[in-house]
């Protein structure tokens, strides 16, 4: 069953139902301002940080699911004229969820339009944040389709948060005696602790004249009521409250009379300021703020014409953005999803990290050292400037010692240990961006960029060095196997095998972990040959070959071990345990076999001119692969295992224990390219790809729109339900396997490679990439069913797969691949 459609022309997906099974949301804003806001516009807006900076309250968890947003009420102030029609209602469905003649949501880049019908009135709001500004537009229409006069209210409604989402969620003893506002010429200022340290506020402005508006919550809501009835919208009166701690709101209502086919436009606007510390009010000795600076702004965007053409620019910019690659293959979930929805879910998924979505409440993490480094490995195409700074960004956060920060929050980019430190793997997560970094745009003089350790001056060493540290780091740290010491976990945050936790409530994550000499990670080793390579062609061309030397002996012996001891004849093991047992192998009664090191091994090349490789992913073929997705391992454990820490903690078929982790599944498509499949690549793609996931929404529940991070695995009772969609690792792997693996478009340091491992039954596929500023035009043609790959570039034949950098004067190139 379907809640909706793909209007691809437009790039929307176009929600048809306002009861999803879960709120279906987009995000509002893609450089500092950000909301989340749902199909029936619940969710919260941010400046920056959603934890330190957190304009809007919302409650997680709530019943029903996503009830606080910006919402906007309809009232009918001559109900006589509608006697059969309700006094007030929502035109998004929520809170008031008044049946609706005609609803519909259109997700859209950037935007979120919410156009419903009722009595004769017709709605239509537009969200979204303007390029380069700190607020967020409601720009509401309203059609008058009845054949008379109609006397209309509109409320709308915001729940201010005191800024920091943790302490307004607990604090209460303070906070609800703190809130303060102004309401100066129908703005309405929320500048709570503006007295004291913060120089910054929240307005919320309307195009019209207010009829009324209301700042504190329980008088707007009247006692015991809830947003879904109002008191102040049921009767139609304000009554004008300056709040006075408790729940400061914004509440504004206008009045319009509308003649019958009149149309009408009205703008709201929420937005985030602030002031210089020595302007902060006016007059200065007073405590009024100072509204001049903020003036110009709310002026300029409440003008319609500046409206339309501020969404117009947001459009340009997401034209611009997709541009960089577009794709026509036979198969239209992968054209979508390349083309429109993997892009965007990259982009959200590079500006929030893990921190706010429906899933994440946006002051549990920040931005994580390994997560913003695999996010970087899909996004380094789009915006190359903003992947420099984020790269530099992370590699301050970086300890001396080569290891890292597990992550940093985004407003002081200072490395923390809020979510856990000592993850063995993050380091070398750092090579991969940087190598991605460079592969994209030939900007080696990032390389020399001086960067501190931990945020300290005076530690400033060239990027470089970081990147040896961060190989160094697994070097430093191995065990009795001569394989990678796992920390307090890998990738697999859940593989706690040091941590021997007996403790309820104890967190697996942060908890003191004994410091283990002996449980060794595959995983890492892999992931090690996988950097180390990379670290190997950078050290050649930056240092010479000497220093190249180095890292290709590293991992060599890496490899060896492996060999010696992470093969367990059939498939890669996953890991040893404390007691120098193995994990992932047919020894184990549970987890006799993981997913991850299937992937990240043969990534790293390993088993490839043998069978092994082949060994391995048919392993994963016969005993993980499910319809819906391959599962994160086999068997999944049925109870707690004290050495193997929080994987074994979550029931059968959930998260890491068996789930359908979508974030390794790509390994797994890019180790089928490698060894030539593209037809079980292709097919392991479309099991989780969200589109081609459309129809069974109703068992899906997320979003057809974007990934989630896991699908209910084999051992669950709902096996194939999605949850924790949006900010996952799941978004950049796909798009690096669908768009550098199957269609084969793959930047490496000396230019564009093209091949394809794509399916048989496709005669081909066309690209557009702009690379290095150069448009390649690509045409795919299928000759033969295999995967030898002939390009003709502007005419010419060439030997290899991978196309030189041309001459600077040339803007376009015409690349024929033809397949045999
Ligand atoms: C979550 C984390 C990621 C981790 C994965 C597996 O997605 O954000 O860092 O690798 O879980 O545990
Ligand atoms: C929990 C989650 C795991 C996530 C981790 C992040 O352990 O189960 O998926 O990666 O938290 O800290």
């Amino acid at each position: 069953m379907r809640y909706g459609y793909f209007d691809d022309e437009h790039r929307e997906y176009l929600i048809t139902k306002p009861d999803t099974p879960l709120p279906w949301i987009n995000y509002l804003g893609c450089e500092e301002y950000f909301g989340i806001i749902s199909n029936t516009a619940g969710g919260y807006s941010f400046y920056k940080d959603p934890r330190l900076r957190r304009l809007t309250r919302y409650r997680y968890n709530n019943t029903p699911l996503d009830s606080s947003g910006r919402y906007i009420y309809l009232r009918d102030d001559d109900p006589s004229t509608h006697p059969t029609g309700p006094v007030f209602w929502s035109p998004t469905w929520q809170p008031t969820r008044h049946p609706l003649e005609e609803y519909e949501c259109r997700h859209g880049l950037g935007y979120t339009i919410i156009r419903s019908k009722l009595d004769g009135i017709e709605s239509q709001i537009r969200y979204f944040v303007p390029l380069g500004e700190s607020l967020e537009i409601w720009e509401l229409t309203l059609i008058n389709h009845r054949e008379q006069l109609a006397d209309l209210s509109i409320f709308s409604t915001i729940e201010f948060c005191l800024w920091d989402a943790w302490d307004d969620a607990t604090n209460y003893q303070r906070n609800l005696s703190i809130g303060e506002v102004e309401v100066v010429d129908d703005v309405i200022y929320h500048k709570t602790e503006y007295r004291e340290r913060r120089n910054h506020f929240a307005y919320f402005a309307c195009s019209e004249k207010l009829s009324g508006f209301d700042t504190q919550r329980e008088a707007f809501l009247g006692p015991y009521r809830g947003w879904e009835s109002p008191q102040a919208v049921e009767v139609g009166q304000m009554s004008a409250t300056v709040a006075c701690g408790w729940q400061p709101i914004g509440a504004q209502h206008v009045k319009v009379s509308l003649a019958a086919g009149e149309r009408k436009r009205i703008i709201f606007i929420l937005g985030y300021h602030e002031n210089p510390n020595d302007e902060k009010f006016d007059p200065p000795d007073s405590q009024t703020l100072n509204k001049h600076t903020v003036k110009p702004i709310i002026t300029r965007y409440l003008r319609a014409e500046e409206v339309e053409s501020a969404f117009q620019a947001l459009g340009a910019y997401w034209e611009e953005l997709l541009n960089k690659l577009q794709v026509t293959t036979p198969d239209n979930h992968t054209n979508r999803m390349v083309n429109i929805w993997n892009v965007y879910q990259v982009m959200a998924t590079f500006n929030l990290s893990r921190s706010a979505s429906y899933f994440e409440s946006g002051i549990g993490r920040g931005i994580g050292f390994r997560d913003s480094n695999q996010d970087l490995l899909g996004f380094v195409q789009l915006v190359p400037e903003r992947a420099r700074e984020r790269i530099l960004d992370l590699a301050a956060t970086q300890l001396p010692s080569g290891g890292a920060y597990h992550q940093y929050q985004p407003l002081t980019k200072r490395g923390n240990n809020d979510i856990g430190g000592d993850f063995n793997d993050d380091p070398l997560w750092l090579v991969l961006s940087v190598a991605a970094y460079i592969k994209e745009t030939g900007d080696w003089d990032i390389l020399d960029e001086t960067v501190p350790y931990d945020n300290s001056p005076g530690t400033e060493e060239p990027l470089y060095d970081h990147l040896q540290r961060s190989i160094q780091y697994t070097l430093d740290r191995k065990g009795p196997h001569g394989l990678p010491l796992i920390g307090r976990a890998d990738w697999n945050d859940c593989l706690n095998l040091n941590c021997f936790s007996d403790t309820p409530g104890q967190s697996f994550q942060t908890t003191t972990n004994k410091d283990g000499k002996i449980a060794e990670s595959v995983f890492i080793a892999g992931l090690f040959i996988l950097a180390a390579n990379e670290m190997l062609d950078i050290a050649k061309r930056h240092k010479g070959k000497k220093q190249a030397e180095v890292y290709a002996k590293a991992t060599q012996e890496m490899e060896q071990a492996i060999w010696d001891a992470g093969w367990d004849g059939e498939w890669f093991r996953r890991a040893y345990d404390d007691f120098g047992d193995p994990v992932g192998s047919k020894q184990c009664d549970e987890g006799k076999i993981f997913i991850e090191p299937q992937g990240i091994c043969v990534m790293a090349g390993l088993g490839i001119c043998d069978d092994r490789a082949a060994q391995a992913l048919h392993a994963v073929a016969e005993r993980l692969a499910t319809p819906h997705g391959i599962v994160l391992q086999q068997p999944a454990y049925s109870r707690y295992y004290l050495r193997l820490g929080e994987i074994s903690s979550y029931p059968p078929g959930y998260k890491e224990n068996a789930s359908i982790f979508c974030h390794n599944n790509p390994w797994i498509m890019i180790a089928e390219t490698m060894i030539g499949r593209g037809d079980r690549s292709h097919d392991y793609y479309l099991r989780i790809n969200p589109s081609a996931r459309e129809e069974i929404s109703e068992l899906h529940r997320c979003e057809p729109y974007v990934y989630p991070q896991m699908i209910a695995g084999r051992d669950s009772p709902i096996h194939g339900e999605a949850k924790n969609s949006w900010l996952t690792g799941t978004a950049a792997w796909n798009y690096v396997a669908i768009t550098q693996w199957i269609l084969g478009i793959r930047p490496t340091f000396e230019g564009l490679n093209v091949s394809p491992i794509f399916p048989a039954s496709w005669d081909g596929f066309k690209a557009t990439r702009i690379y290095r500023g150069v448009r390649y035009d690509i045409q795919v043609e299928r000759h033969g069913p295999g995967n030898k790959v002939e390009l003709v570039v502007d005419g010419q034949s060439i030997e290899a797969t991978i196309i030189p950098i041309p001459k600077a004067d040339i803007k376009e190139l015409k690349v024929i691949a033809r397949i045999t």
